[in-house]
């Protein structure tokens, strides 16, 4: 199944060229994925990882509220446009093969990626990110992947996919997910529990009179927000492993 699945920009010269484009534009975006992971996973204190982190958007957003952010993407251009862009001093920013993480094992309290995942139509990469993640995990990791139980959400994109390739991403779904974790942990030896949740989908926190209220406000009714709806809805599926150190199989 997997070999089928059309992913539109696959190489880190196609990425550089992407960056340049938006690169100005993305980081100026709402952090809704920061803001969110301030409330639900408490940063503070924390070393964090984004893998595949491109504008560093989430992260430059995060650092006030952590110990360290270190960012990780295997565009050059990027990583140097977020070194440009006079970001926090906490913030490092790596050119970095995913699949080869340069870092120690468990070097980092939160580890987590967004839309990165979907970049990837092999089984075979993604089981293999999957460990490399696991591996520089302390306490949790989170994968935001698109989300193949929104029907409508998918379509919307199987539908741009036709004439721009930004659109041609992979979709996970909740059992895929499941399966992947349950096996990436059986293949480590490790113990841990494995969650599902959603993000996004539900954004009326960060517009309108919403984007008024402070960030830790926006991410509490986010936080809140994601756990009252369906999965069903939610823009991202996010896959939430965390690794029991003291348990191997
Ligand atoms: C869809 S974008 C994610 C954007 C990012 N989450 C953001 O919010 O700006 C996917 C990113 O993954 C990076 N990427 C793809 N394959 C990679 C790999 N093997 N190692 C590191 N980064 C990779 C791309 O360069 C790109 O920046």
């Amino acid at each position: 199944m997997s070999s089928k699945i059309r992913i539109g920009i696959d190489t880190p010269d196609a990425w550089d060229a992407e960056w340049a484009r938006w690169f100005e534009r993305y980081s100026r975006g709402i952090p809704r994925l920061g803001m969110w992971l301030t409330r639900a996973y408490a940063t503070s204190g924390c070393d964090l990882l984004e893998l595949g982190a491109g504008s560093g958007r989430e992260s430059r957003f995060l650092a006030p509220y952590a110990r360290s952010v270190t960012c990780v993407d295997f565009s050059a251009g990027a990583m140097e446009a977020l070194r440009a862009s006079s970001p926090p001093p906490n913030l490092r920013a790596l050119t970095m093969d995913a699949l080869h993480l340069e870092f120690p094992d468990r070097a980092f309290d939160l580890t987590f990626h967004k839309g990165f995942w979907s970049c990837f139509g092999d089984d075979v990469q993604v089981a293999r990110l999957f460990s490399e993640q696991l591996r520089v995990t302390r306490r949790t990791m989170l994968a935001l992947v698109h989300n193949g139980a929104n029907a409508a959400f998918h379509a919307m994109f199987q539908a741009k996919a036709e004439t721009d390739k930004l659109y041609q991403v992979r979709f996970f779904k909740p059992d895929e997910l499941l399966e992947l974790a349950h096996e990436g942990l059986a293949k480590a030896g490790v113990r841990g529990s494995v969650r599902l949740h959603g993000f996004g989908g539900v954004d009326w926190m960060h517009q309108g009179l919403g984007a008024r209220f402070p960030a830790s406000v926006q991410g509490s009714l986010a936080a809140l927000a994601y756990r009252l709806r369906p999965l069903r809805v939610a823009e991202s599926l996010v896959l939430e492993v965390t690794p029991d150190p003291h348990k191997k199989k």
